[in-house]
């Protein structure tokens, strides 16, 4: 057995459980742990929403879901029996009667133990009415006795600063701030964690990690699909709500924070909000947005959007390791690529010897989706006689080559941190604090209409010359990478 040795048995409640989270992500995870035998304790499913369906259907209802988004194959008796202790409540957030069934429902199935981990799925308006109708029907208690009861808020956490306070305001009221699991899920890509490890378990990077050696950094996280049938939502976020603010504000503070004094949820938060604090927009013009063609013809976008689908900022960090680095990001849909991933590129050599030859600098590149893993490129001589020729090449080490391809995803290593009470990858609220107030401070420059770019490009060109203009260019457009093949190009061996 793989079981968690601290793990209780506990009963997941999902609100919104017929959502796409649930189907894409949620009872995936949860049937890769269960295949995996990491839940080696009895547990139940209750999932709530609008639909109407008996227990059985609720259950079935994840059958394609699994078969199309899981990493484990889809056996049917495995999940026949993690379904059958799935059950399922058709009814109004607003209304007791939900709250009573679900009590009644809680009744059945606790056994002596009832601990519970409940999901806010929904859409964010609910997520005060849930813990307040909760708390109110018994169902949820707070603070952090046994049974311990948990609750994962889903981003959006909140749609700016004012109405984030205000949810966690209500929220802090009803529950502990340890009993709210705030969930970013790029804290759970396996190359996120790594980071961290990277940093701080290697004597290499550390001396070279600050404005004496790095250039400027860059991240990416690029999308190749549009906003989907989330029309509605995104009309309200746009991509520096949906993605910047959050998923791209995590990657840099855990790249620039400082070494935390102990592998805690609280020492590494606390470094993190300091970076996070110090991020500013670069002076100058340090703001791209775009909109992919198509975008306003989208189910449930106006016709008029003003929406950005791509954002690209220049940033920097007000504090003494960072000070005057560039900080490049973007992010955007309908993009030529799906990658997420970051580069540290480092200053060039001070004096050049080989004045002939075009020298690259080195670059550490991070890559986080959809491949994993680590490149150093620096430069070697070509085996050529006579004139000294230069050439970049690189150090990798392929997570899939080393570990093999299947390895868990965000949100199972997200539920079960929450399922064991492990916080350290979900977000404080003064992280999500203090990024609200850089978003807010890009949002106040957003009152044009964004340019437009194609699809399967890489956004609107002033985005290239948003870095261009500084004698740089992204990485990820410009050089060509050997993608195809993970384990191609200098893969670190597989140690013995
Ligand atoms: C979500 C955003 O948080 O992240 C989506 O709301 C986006 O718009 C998704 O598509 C991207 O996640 P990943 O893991 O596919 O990079």
């Amino acid at each position: 057995m793989t079981g968690v040795a601290n793990l209780k048995p506990f009963t997941f409640i999902i609100f919104g459980g017929t959502g796409d989270l649930a189907v894409r992500k949620l009872i995936p995870a949860l049937y890769n742990l269960y295949i995996e035998n990491k839940l080696n304790v009895p547990f139940s499913v209750i999932g709530i929403s609008r639909k109407q369906m008996s227990h059985q259907q609720y259950a079935d209802f994840f059958i394609d879901g699994i078969k199309k988004y899981s990493r484990n194959k889809y056996e049917e008796d495995v999940y026949k029996k993690m379904g059958s202790s799935f059950y399922y409540i058709s009814g109004d957030l607003q209304k007791d009667e939900t709250y009573e069934q679900l009590k009644n429902i809680l009744n059945e199935v606790e056994g002596k133990e009832k601990n519970r981990l409940f999901y806010l799925a929904t859409t964010p308006v609910f997520f005060p009415v849930v813990v307040e109708n909760l708390t109110k029907h018994g169902i949820l208690h707070k603070g952090t006795v046994e049974p311990w009861h948990r609750v994962i808020i889903e981003k959006p956490f909140g749609s700016d600063l004012a109405s984030a306070r205000k949810l966690n305001h209500r929220l802090e009221q009803l529950i502990d701030d340890s009993q709210m699991y705030r969930i970013d899920h790029y804290l759970g890509k396996e190359a996120v964690q790594n980071f961290i490890v990277l940093r701080f378990a290697n004597g290499i990077f550390e001396p070279l990690w600050n404005n004496k050696h790095i250039d400027h950094i860059q991240i990416t996280v690029s999308e190749t699909v549009g906003v989907g049938n989330r029309g509605k939502y995104y009309e309200q976020a746009g991509a520096t709500k949906d993605m910047l603010q959050n998923h791209i504000v995590q990657l840099l503070s855990l790249i620039a924070m400082e070494p935390p004094v102990n592998f805690d949820a609280q020492s590494i938060s606390a470094e993190k909000v300091k970076v996070i604090r110090a991020i500013r927009l670069f002076p100058g013009s340090n703001i791209v947005r775009g909109q992919y063609k198509g975008y306003t013809s989208e189910k449930d976008v106006d016709p008029g959007s003003k929406v950005e689908t791509f954002v690209a900022a220049k940033l920097e960090i007000h504090n003494w390791r960072w000070a005057g680095v560039p900080i490049y990001v973007r992010t955007g849909k309908y993009l030529k690529e799906k990658t997420t991933g970051v580069v540290i590129q480092f200053n060039k050599p001070p004096h050049i010897l080989y004045k002939h030859e075009n020298i690259e600098p080195n670059r550490l590149v991070i890559s986080i989706d959809p491949r994993t893993g680590f490149d150093i490129q620096f430069n070697i001589k070509e085996p050529t006689r006579g004139d000294v020729r230069i050439r970049e090449v690189r150090m990798n080490f392929c997570h899939e080559c080393e570990f093999g391809a299947n390895t868990p995803e965000a949100y199972e290593r997200l539920l079960l941190d929450a399922m064991i009470g492990d916080p350290t990858l979900f977000t404080s609220w003064e992280e999500i604090q203090y990024s609200w107030m850089l978003a807010e401070k890009m949002l106040q420059q957003y009152d044009k209409c964004p340019p437009l770019y194609n699809r399967g490009s890489w956004g609107p060109e002033e985005a290239d010359k948003l870095i261009t203009q500084d004698g740089r260019r992204w990485y990820y457009a410009n050089i060509r990478r050997n993608n195809a093949n993970p384990c191609g190009n200098g893969c670190i061996q597989k140690s013995e």
